[in-house]
């Protein structure tokens, strides 16, 4: 019998990373969950899903991120799988230049951007080694119109969607890499931007063409997809209900 895969998922301790963690393990792929912040709930979902592993640790910290890989690989001897869906945002009206500050670029672009990119270079020694490896990243539609909680946010977006691009055309063959830009979909991020998040609801359900919001599962369903699709790399699945053909 062969060894079962290896998946790392950060900012797995909640909502998309956590739908992620729970339907792998169901294909029968041995999960590391992982969060910055959230440590008990982290831990918490590690200790329900069999063979998953936590580990604590900040990706926009070079350290923590070699350390997150390093200790996924001591665990497991191996690591097929790499999905980057650790976020962060503000939500700032794209319309208030003023508000959208150098702080709030570095803030957003340090773990969006860098820490995705200090994760696959972490993992790339270990990915190459697998013989069916991939990685996937987590962007959003907001990377691609003129929509999302900031500018900065969209615009981080539209970096991992080319930074996936670029990845793709150096890490193959021995590792695919792809994204999943989801539309609006309901998890804690919206804690603190309930009327963001009800106007965007309405309007997404009347408006949409499968008229409802999104769901965690709905994400981890693509992601598993494009973990298991033997000829797919460079490429973004929108899982937005339709939201960009109207
Ligand atoms: N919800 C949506 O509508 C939507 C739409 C498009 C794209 N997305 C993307 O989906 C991803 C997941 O978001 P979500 O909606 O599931 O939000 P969420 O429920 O708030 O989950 C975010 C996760 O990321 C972790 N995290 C944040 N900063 C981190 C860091 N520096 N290092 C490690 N982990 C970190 C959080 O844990 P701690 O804070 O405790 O560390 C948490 O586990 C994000 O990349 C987001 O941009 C979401």
């Amino acid at each position: 019998m062969t060894e079962s895969r290896v998946a790392l998922i950060t900012g797995s301790s909640s909502g998309i990373g956590a739908a992620i963690a729970r339907r792998l393990t169901a294909e029968g792929i041995r999960v590391v969950i992982n969060s910055a912040r959230s440590e008990q709930a982290g831990r918490e979902l590690a200790a329900e899903l069999p063979g998953a592993l936590y580990v604590q640790g900040d990706v926009s910290d070079l350290a923590d991120a070699r350390r997150i890989v390093a200790t996924a690989v001591e665990a497991h001897g191996r690591l097929d799988i790499l999905v980057n869906n650790a976020g962060r945002t503000r939500f700032i009206p794209l319309d208030d230049l003023d508000a959208a500050d150098a702080d709030a670029w570095r803030d957003i672009f340090e773990v969006n951007v860098l820490g995705t990119w200090q994760m696959v270079t972490a993992a790339a020694p270990h990915l190459r080694k697998s013989g069916a490896a991939s990685i996937v990243n987590i962007s959003s539609v907001s990377a691609t119109r003129a929509l999302g909680s900031s500018v900065p946010y969209a615009v981080s977006k539209a970096a991992v969607n080319h930074m996936t691009r670029l990845l793709a055309a150096q890490l193959g063959p021995a590792v695919r890499v792809n994204a999943v830009a989801p539309g609006l979909i309901e998890t804690p991020w919206y804690d603190g931007a309930e009327e963001v998040w009800e106007s965007s609801r309405e309007w997404i359900t009347a408006n949409t063409p499968l008229r409802r919001v999104g769901t965690p599962e709905d994400v981890a369903e693509a992601t598993l997809y494009l973990v298991n699709a033997a000829y797919t790399t460079g490429d973004v699945l929108t899982v937005d209900g339709g939201r960009h053909v109207v």
